[in-house]
């Protein structure tokens, strides 16, 4: 493939096979895509159709069968432990599950400090950050002082859903993979978390890699949409065009099972 700067992250025949004989299943198969700086794309598809498998392979956990992955332009290498940690700088994920994202015998203070630390501001003073852990918490209206000495079990599902952006906030990270991010919370703070992913993106240009099966939530918050069916790209194109303008028969059934699609999200009432 050329060179191409402009894309940041970037699939060619990316396929993941799990299993063998007859047990195999092609879970992600040959998908092409090219992801911008900046932008935010979403990946939709039913249960099953290899959205987290993908997920997965562009964080590097899994594996990739065959195919190619391109990172700012040049063929990913992340075969040494040292490579796929300086990889691991540069995107970071927020899963389906908040609690299965941290470590739950470590302290939320000590969760933030590990983000500060990976960072590579190890050398700051304890002051100093304290400051960016009360800052992150505000970000996404938490208090860092009534959490700092509390486990994560001792939160809500909710307010870990908020710790896992204060986090990102932290990273700062160049592509942020959030795969199903508002699946166990109710809509109002669902609307919150979104809002506060969308101002990330603006303060910081991070991509954003947008996992859901929700196709009104895509149309929501990305500029592209990828629909995916059983491990392919049936579809893709600017969310206005995927969404509004359908041409696969599976997108058309996606949107018919979403009655609210056109209707504008109401964020005024949400703090
Ligand atoms: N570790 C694994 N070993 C074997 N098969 C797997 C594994 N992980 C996923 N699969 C299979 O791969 C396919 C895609 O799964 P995947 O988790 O990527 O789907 P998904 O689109 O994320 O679904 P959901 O919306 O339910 O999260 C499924 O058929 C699944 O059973
Ligand atoms: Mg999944």
């Amino acid at each position: 493939m050329a060179k191409t700067e402009e894309f940041f992250l970037s699939g060619r025949g990316v396929t993941k096979i799990y299993g063998l004989g007859n047990k195999k299943t092609v879970a992600v198969n040959k998908v092409d895509f090219d992801f911008h700086k900046g932008e935010i794309v979403s990946i939709v598809g039913e249960s099953g159709s290899g959205k987290t498998t993908l997920a997965k392979m562009l964080l590097g956990l899994h594996n990739v069968t065959s195919g190619e992955i391109y990172y700012k332009g040049e063929l990913r290498d992340i075969r040494s432990q040292r490579k796929k940690r300086a990889y691991w700088r540069g995107i970071q994920a927020i899963f389906q599950d908040p609690f299965s994202s941290f470590n739950v015998f470590n302290r939320i203070d000590t969760l933030l400090l590990d983000c500060i630390n990976m960072k590579g501001e190890k050398g700051l003073t304890y002051e100093k950050k304290c400051e960016r852990m009360t800052e992150a918490c505000s970000f996404v209206n938490l208090k860092f002082a009534e959490l700092t000495k509390k486990y994560p079990f001792e939160l809500s599902g909710g307010q870990m859903q908020r710790l896992m952006i204060a986090r990102i906030f932290l990273l700062k990270p160049q592509i942020l993979i959030a795969d199903e991010p508002t699946s166990m919370i109710d809509a109002c703070s669902r609307a919150t978390i979104l809002d506060m992913l969308l101002k990330l993106r603006d303060e910081i240009d991070m991509t954003i890699l947008f996992i859901t099966h929700d196709i009104g939530l895509a149309y929501y918050v990305s500029d592209s949409v990828y629909i995916m069916e059983q491990g392919a790209f049936v579809e893709k194109g600017t969310a206005d065009e995927v969404i509004l303008n359908p041409a696969a028969d599976y997108t058309k059934r996606l949107i018919h099972d979403v009655p609210k699609i056109y209707e504008e999200w109401d964020l005024s009432t949400v703090k």
